[in-house]
């Protein structure tokens, strides 16, 4: 099986307002008029409908942060998988690593968000990834293959499902891991997948995230099994992410 197209996503955290994430829209697309890889903005998950229309029929697809695991009900400030879906979103990032710590979800919390995103016909951008305590102590590829496997339900297909793998000590901070690293964890990924899904786990994507920049994007696009990025500050802009784009358009 061959791997679908690599994807470029940009994930704007608490950050944007409409002017600015219209102004944005526009700037992406008549810098990537025509990408040769899939493009993801997941913004405030008010924005989403704004920027579907303002994209027209622009293959710039968008996404949310999160969603609940059930369809509808009591549970104030949170948003069903299907209200992304009816805004205009395609994908749903789950388990980002701020969540996890600022909401405490745990991987049976994000699993159930993953199938219910499958229900509403949104592709689930499942984020796992170790911290740096975990990481000096050596456990990077148990802590990793563990939320692998709890976080990804057992529905999850390459059309379906993205795995970013983001070390969290990479997010926001500057610092990256080595290629070396970076190619085990990817590599370490690829094989889990194959244990349990067969021969189509070469079929997903594997992103990598944390602290990509213009600067190091086509040293990290290299590395073998790396799909892809997940990008947060430097997909804020079209300066900042356009030459991440370019960069996985020649990997
Ligand atoms: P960063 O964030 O690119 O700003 O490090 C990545 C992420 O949190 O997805």
């Amino acid at each position: 099986m061959t791997r679908p197209r690599k994807l470029a996503a940009g994930n704007w955290k608490m950050n944007g307002t409409a002017k600015a994430a219209l102004a944005e829209v526009a700037a992406l697309s008549a810098a990537h008029p025509d990408p040769k890889v899939d493009l993801l903005i997941c913004p405030p998950a008010t924005l989403i409908a704004q920027m579907n229309w303002a994209k027209k029929t622009h293959p710039l697809a968008l996404g949310g942060q999160d969603c609940h695991a059930k369809t509808h009900g009591a549970h104030t400030g949170d948003i069903a998988a299907a209200m992304l879906a009816d805004a205009g979103a395609t994908y749903v990032i789950l388990g980002h690593s701020e969540r996890r710590a600022d909401h405490h979800e745990t991987d049976a919390d994000v699993r159930a968000k993953a199938i219910a995103a499958e229900a509403a016909g949104l592709i689930s951008v499942i984020c796992i990834g170790e911290t740096l305590t975990e990481r000096e102590a050596g456990t990077t590829l148990t802590v990793v293959g563990t939320q692998l496997d709890r976080s990804v339900p057992d529905i999850a297909t390459p059309e379906n499902c993205v795995i970013a793998y983001e070390p969290v000590w990479a997010i926001g901070t500057g610092k990256v891991p080595t290629t070396a690293q970076i190619a085990e964890v990817h590599g370490f990924i690829r094989e889990r997948l194959t244990a349990r899904f067969g021969a189509a786990a070469e079929g997903f994507r594997i992103l990598y995230g944390g602290s990509v920049k213009g600067t190091n994007a086509a040293e990290i696009f290299a590395v073998d099994d790396v799909d892809g990025a997940l990008v947060g500050g430097a997909s804020l802009t079209t300066a900042d992410f356009s030459p991440i784009i370019t960069a996985l358009e020649n990997a």
